[in-house]
C-alpha cells in the first residue's frame, strides 16, 4: 500500500487515490471550491493548492505517489490558497444573511470562514449581464457565478445532455446554454444537475428563492439595502463579524427548515434525494449520494412535485349516489365496501371479487392488498401493472436464467464494454440510468448499439443503430446468435460449463439465416454481421430492453431471445454484464415480488404449491385458495362475461393505460361495485361507486423497489393532506371491517411479516435500510445482498442457465390496405404516463403542454401534414384527434404517439391482443389511418421545448481554455500546471 507523508505524518493510500482525498483523510481542512467528488477534478478555482514534493500542485488533479510528501500549511501554500480564493470573491457578492443559499452548506461561505477572510483584495466585479430567469424551475444569476464550471461538468459530462459551457474567451466569462441562448430557448431538460451542483446561489431552484431565509423574501429596495448596510459594516468589522451573524441566521432556518429522504415516486430508476421542505413548501429537492442516482434526477424527480399540494387532491372519501358523487365520511365509506364485499362473495363466491394493486405505492401495501384479497376475501384474483409492460421480461429470465430481475445493477451497464439496447428509449423513460450509458460512452469508449423504431436520442448516439421492421426483433435477434455460433464466436466454454440444451438451441436457430434476418427484418446482412461481430467482441455485454420489446404478442419471447443471445456470448455472471429488463414504475418490480400477482404469494412463491400455501396458511390462520387468479387483462373479459362483479383497485389509472381503452371502460361501467383508491378523481374514478382518499409517496413510509432489486426505504415528508390516509392504513381498515384483525402499527412491522414469510427477501430489515442503505434482493437471513446476480450459479435446480428455443410468428393487428400505418407509443420525458402527477406541475405543463403524433417527414409531404396540422388517428377499436408534430424520429409509414394525454388517450387505439405467455397487452402493435383535418395550429410542442435546442458537445468545462487567457496567470509562485485528465481517465 503506498503512504505519501502529509505534514510529516504518513499516511496510507490506494493507489491512483487523489491527493486531496489524502489530505481529507487525514484530518486536514483544504478549501476545495471547484471539487466535487462525482464530477472529479475540475481544476477551475485553485483553492486547493498544496506542496507535494516541493512543488505546488493542486490536489485535486494529482495522484498520490509513494512516498509524496504533502504540506499542507506552508506559507507558499497557504497564500496560494488565498489569493486563488479572494479571485473568486471578485465574481461573487457576500451577502450571506439574506441569501437563500445560506443554509450552512454553501462552499463558497464556508471557504471564506475556513480561509478566514476578513477582507478580499479583488473587489467584486459585476458582469454586463442580466439575470436570466426563463426557466421555469431554476435562475442563473450571472454577477454571483464564480466560473467554477461544475455545473458545466455535470451538464456535458454527467447528465451528458451538452447544453452548458463557458466562454472563457470572452472579457465576462459567464455560463452558456447553448452557446448563448435565453435558458427557455435552449436544449435544456431541467434535470437540474447543474443547480444541485452549484457550490454557490449562482444558480438556484426558484422554489428557493424568497423562502429559505428569514430576509430573503424582502422587497427588492430593502433587500439591495441591507446588503450595502453589510457592505458599510463589513470595511469596519471584516467579514468574520459578518459572517456570524448570518451563521445565527442560518442555524434559525434549521428550525423551519426540513430535510426528508425519500425516493422518487415516478420511473424506476430509484433516484433517492432529500425533500427540503418550510411547512407544506417544498423549497427543493437535494440528490446527493444516492445509492442508484448519486447527484443525478431526471425533471421529474427533480421538479415534478407540485401534485402533492395540488389544490384538487381529494380529501374526502366519496360515494356514489344517484349517479353523482357525494362527500362521506370514512366510516360511511368503509361500512358500504365492506357491506358491498361480503354481499357480493355471499352472493357469488369469492372469486366474483379482484383487486389490482399499484405500482406507484410501496412493497408494504402490495403486500397488504394481496393479502386481503387471499387471506380475508379467498380469491386469487390479483395483479398489478407488470402486466402491462414487464411481465414478458421476467417470463424471458425465468426460462434461461432463474430470477426475473435485472441481472446486475446501474454500475455494471456504466463499466460493460458495450450496451445493447433494444426496444427502449432510454434516455426519456430511464434518464438517469441514460445518463450512465451516455457518460460511459462519451468518455470511457464504451460502444453502444440500438435497436428502435425511432431515431431517438440514444440511437442518435449509437455506434450502430437498427431499424427493425415492427415486431421483427426475435428475428434479428436470433439471426445474430445463430452467426456468432456459425461463425465460431459463441463462447464454448462458458456454454460447456454452464448452459444446458445447447444442442436444441442451436438446432430452433435454423430458420433464422442472416438473409432471412435482412429480408424479414429490413436490415442490410453487413449491419446485422457487424452488429453480431461487435457483441461477440465485445468483452463484456449488458443488453438494456423495455416495452419496445415486451408490449408485444411476442414479449415474452424476444425477452427470452435477448437472454439467448447473453448467454451464447458468455455475458453473464461477471461485473459489466447481464440482462437489464427496464421497469417502468417506481416500484412495478417490488409489487410484484411482493405477490401482487394472480399465481405467486411474495418472492415469487407459488399458490399452487401446497407446502408453500399450508406456510401462509398457518402464518395468517385462514385457509387459502389454491387455484391462480384472474390477471387483469382477464379481469375485463370475466366483467364483460358477468363472471367478476367488484373491483378494488388503488394508485392505477385503469381505463386510460389499459390496451383498448374503449373496451376496457365499457367494463368498468358494468362492474356492481367498484372501489378506487386514489389521490386525485382520475378518469377510471368515475367509474367507482367509492372513492377512498389515499396519500402520495410523500405523505407517508413504506419502500420500494426499482429496476436494480434495489429496496429502498421513503420517509415521510407531510401529513396527510385533508382527510387522506396512506394507502396500508386504509386497507387494514378495510379488511378489519371484513372480519380481519390486523394491528400493523407500521410499514416496518408488515415488513418483518414480509420478510419471515419470503426466502427472498429473508433478511430485509428496517433498521438495515435505515437512510439511504439499501438491499438488492436475494437477501439471506444475515444481511448480505446481491447486486451481481448469478456469481457463483444460475437460479436453476442444477445451477445451470437454460436455453429456450423459440420460434416467430407475426405480429398482431398488421396494416392493410385500410389502416395502412403502424402506431407505435411510449413515455416522453417530462411527463409520467397519462400524466395524471405531472400535468400538476405548471412548468412541465408549461413545457410540454398535449400529446400530439409524430409524422415522419416522407408521410407528411405524402398526406400534406405539417407541424400544427390537426390530425384524425382511426384503428379497429377507437380513434383520437391530436395535432402532428413532423420529425425525422420516426421513418416512412411509422407513427409514434406519447401517452401522456387524458383527452385523448392512446389507448383507445390499442388492441386486445396479448403475449402468448403473459397477456401483457400488444400495445405495439396498432395499425391505424391518418385522416387530415381541416384546422392548423401552432406546434403542439411550444418553442420553449428543449428538443429544439442546438446543444453544444465539448469535453467538459475546457479549463485550458481559461488558463490561456492572457489575464490568467497561476496563483502563488510556481505552480505545476496539471493538464485536464485525458477523457479515459475521468472519474
Ligand atoms: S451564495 Fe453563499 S457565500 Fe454567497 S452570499 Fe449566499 S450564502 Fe453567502
Ligand atoms: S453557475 Fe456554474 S460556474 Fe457558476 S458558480 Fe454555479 S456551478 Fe459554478
Ligand atoms: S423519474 Fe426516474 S430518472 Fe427521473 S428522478 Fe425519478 S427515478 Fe430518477
Ligand atoms: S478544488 Fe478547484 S482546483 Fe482543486
Amino acid at each position: 500500500m503506498p503512504t505519501a507523508l502529509v505534514d510529516g505524518i504518513p499516511q496510507p493510500c490506494t493507489e491512483g487515490e487523489r491527493l486531496l482525498e489524502v489530505i481529507r483523510r487525514a484530518g486536514k481542512k483544504l478549501p476545495q471550491v471547484c471539487y466535487h467528488p462525482q464530477l472529479g477534478p475540475i481544476q477551475t478555482c485553485d483553492t486547493c493548492l498544496v506542496e507535494a514534493d516541493g512543488e505546488l500542485v493542486r490536489s485535486c488533479a494529482t495522484t498520490v505517489r509513494d512516498g509524496m510528501k504533502v504540506v499542507t500549511a506552508s506559507p507558499r501554500s497557504e497564500n496560494a490558497r488565498r489569493e486563488a480564493f479572494d479571485r473568486i470573491l471578485g465574481n461573487h457578492e457576500l451577502y450571506c444573511t439574506v441569501c437563500d443559499n445560506n443554509n450552512g452548506n454553501c462552499t463558497v461561505h464556508n471557504t471564506t470562514r475556513l480561509l478566514g477572510v476578513e477582507h478580499q483584495e479583488t473587489p467584486f466585479q459585476p458582469k454586463p449581464y442580466e439575470v436570466d430567469s426563463s426557466n421555469p424551475f431554476y435562475r442563473y444569476d450571472p454577477n454571483q457565478c464564480i466560473l467554477c464550471g461544475r455545473c458545466v461538468e455535470a451538464c456535458q459530462n454527467v447528465q451528458v445532455n451538452e447544453t452548458l459551457s463557458i466562454d472563457w474567451e470572452s472579457p465576462h466569462p459567464r455560463v452558456l446554454w447553448d452557446g448563448g441562448m435565453p435558458i427557455h430557448h435552449s436544449s435544456c431538460v431541467s434535470c437540474g444537475h447543474c443547480v444541485t451542483v452549484c457550490p454557490c446561489n449562482a444558480l438556484m431552484e426558484k422554489s428557493m428563492l424568497g423562502e429559505a431565509g428569514y430576509f430573503t423574501s424582502l422587497p427588492k429596495p430593502v433587500f439591495d439595502g441591507m446588503i450595502n448596510v453589510v457592505k458599510g459594516v463589513e470595511g469596519e468589522v471584516g467579514y468574520g463579524a459578518v459572517m456570524q451573524l448570518s451563521e445565527v441566521e442560518a442555524a434559525m432556518r434549521e428550525v423551519r427548515t426540513r430535510k426528508t429522504k425519500t425516493v422518487c415516486t415516478y420511473c424506476g430508476v430509484g433516484c433517492s434525494f432529500d425533500v427540503w421542505t418550510r411547512d407544506r413548501h417544498i423549497l427543493k429537492v437535494e440528490p446527493a449520494d444516492g445509492p442508484a442516482n448519486g447527484i443525478s434526477t431526471c425533471v421529474k424527480g427533480k421538479f415534478g412535485w407540485e401534485f402533492v399540494n395540488s389544490a384538487d387532491r381529494l380529501t374526502r372519501p366519496l360515494i356514489r349516489e344517484n349517479g353523482r358523487f357525494r362527500e362521506a365520511t370514512w366510516d360511511e365509506a368503509l361500512s358500504l365496501v365492506a357491506r358491498r364485499f361480503l354481499e357480493i362473495k355471499a352472493e357469488s363466491g369469492a372469486d366474483a371479487l379482484a383487486f389490482v394493486s399499484s405500482s406507484k405505492c410501496t412493497n408494504e401495501e402490495s403486500y397488504l392488498m394481496q393479502k386481503l384479497a387471499r387471506a380475508v376475501i379467498g380469491t386469487n384474483n390479483m395483479d398489478n401493472c407488470s402486466r402491462y409492460c414487464q411481465a414478458p421480461a421476467t417470463v424471458g429470465l425465468f426460462r434461461t436464467v432463474g430470477y426475473g430481475g435485472d441481472s446486475g445493477s446501474i454500475r455494471d451497464i456504466e463499466q460493460a464494454e458495450l450496451v445493447l439496447i433494444v426496444g427502449s428509449n432510454t434516455a426519456e423513460s430511464h434518464p438517469v440510468l441514460a445518463t450512465r450509458v451516455k457518460r460511459s460512452h462519451k468518455l470511457h469508449g464504451q460502444k453502444l448499439i440500438v435497436a428502435d423504431l425511432r431515431r431517438h436520442e440514444m440511437a442518435r448516439r449509437a455506434d450502430l443503430f437498427l431499424h427493425p421492421q415492427p415486431g421483427t426483433d426475435l428475428i434479428w435477434l436470433s439471426a445474430v446468435t445463430r452467426y456468432i455460433f456459425d461463425q465460431g464466436l459463441a463462447k464454448t466454454d462458458f456454454l460447456a460449463r454452464w448452459v444446458n440444451g445447447v444442442e436444441d438451441y442451436r438446432k430452433s436457430l435454423e430458420p433464422f439465416t442472416m438473409e432471412m434476418a435482412s429480408r424479414r427484418c429490413g436490415i442490410p446482412i453487413e449491419t446485422l454481421e457487424c452488429a453480431a461481430r461487435m457483441i461477440a467482441e465485445a468483452g463484456s455485454v449488458c443488453a438494456l430492453w423495455a416495452m419496445g420489446v415486451t408490449q408485444h404478442t411476442m414479449g415474452s419471447d424476444t425477452s427470452t431471445a435477448i437472454s439467448n443471445l447473453l448467454l451464447t456470448t458468455g455475458n453473464y455472471m461477471r461485473p459489466g454484464t447481464g440482462a437489464y429488463p427496464l421497469r417502468g414504475h417506481n416500484n412495478v418490480q417490488g409489487a410484484s415480488d411482493h405477490g401482487a400477482m394472480p399465481n405467486n404469494f411474495p418472492g415469487y412463491q407459488s399458490v399452487a404449491d401446497a407446502e408453500i400455501r399450508a406456510k401462509f396458511e398457518k402464518a395468517w390462520g385462514v385457509t387459502l385458495p389454491a387455484k391462480p387468479g384472474l390477471d387483469n387483462h382477464q379481469m375485463i373479459d370475466a366483467i364483460h362475461a358477468g363472471k367478476l362483479r367488484s373491483l378494488y383497485v388503488f394508485g392505477e389509472e385503469m381505463s386510460l393505460v389499459d390496451s383498448n381503452a374503449n373496451y376496457v371502460a365499457a367494463a368498468l361501467a358494468k362492474l356492481d361495485f367498484f372501489v378506487m383508491q386514489e389521490i386525485f378523481f382520475t378518469e377510471t374514478c368515475r367509474f367507482a361507486d367509492v372513492i377512498l382518499p389515499a396519500c402520495p409517496s410523500l405523505e407517508k413510509e413504506g419502500t420500494f423497489t426499482s429496476t436494480e432489486r434495489r429496496i429502498q426505504r421513503l420517509y415521510q415528508v407531510f401529513e396527510p393532506l385533508g382527510e387522506s390516509r396512506p394507502d396500508w392504513l386504509i386497507l387494514q381498515e378495510v379488511a378489519n371491517r371484513l372480519g380481519a384483525n390486523w394491528n400493523y402499527a407500521s410499514p416496518a412491522e408488515i415488513y418483518r411479516e414480509i420478510a419471515a414469510l419470503t426466502p427472498l427477501m429473508a433478511g430485509v430489515t428496517y433498521e438495515r435500510l435505515e437512510g439511504y442503505r439499501t438491499l438488492q434482493w436475494p437477501v439471506a437471513p444475515d444481511g448480505s445482498d446481491q447486486p451481481l446476480l448469478y456469481t457463483q450459479a444460475f437460479q436453476m435446480p442444477d445451477g445451470k442457465a437454460k436455453f429456450f428455443p423459440l420460434e416467430w410468428t407475426e405480429p398482431s393487428d398488421q396494416p392493410d390496405a385500410e389502416f395502412d400505418l403502424h402506431l407505435n407509443n411510449g413515455r416522453l420525458l417530462e411527463h409520467f404516463h397519462e400524466g395524471n402527477l405531472t400535468y400538476r406541475t405548471a412548468g412541465i405543463r408549461e413545457e410540454t403542454p398535449c400529446t400530439f403524433v409524430e409524422v415522419s417527414p416522407e408521410l407528411a409531404g405524402e398526406r400534406g401534414v405539417r407541424t400544427g396540422s390537426w390530425v384524425e388517428l382511426t384503428s379497429r377499436y377507437g380513434e383520437v384527434r391530436v395535432q402532428a408534430v413532423v420529425s425525422d424520429r420516426v421513418g416512412g409509414k411509422e407513427l409514434y404517439m406519447p401517452m401522456n394525454s387524458t383527452a385523448e388517450p392512446v389507448n383507445r387505439l390499442t388492441s386486445s391482443h396479448t403475449d402468448k405467455a403473459t397477456h401483457t397487452p400488444a400495445y405495439k402493435e396498432t395499425s391505424v389511418r391518418l385522416r387530415v383535418l381541416e384546422e392548423n395550429g401552432p406546434s403542439p410542442l411550444p418553442a420553449s421545448n428543449p428538443r429544439f435546442g442546438k446543444p453544444t458537445p465539448q469535453n467538459g468545462v475546457e479549463v485550458e481554455r481559461k488558463w490561456k487567457r492572457a489575464d490568467y496567470h497561476p496563483p502563488g509562485s510556481g505552480l505545476v500546471q496539471i493538464q485536464t485528465a485525458s477523457p479515459a481517465t475521468r472519474s
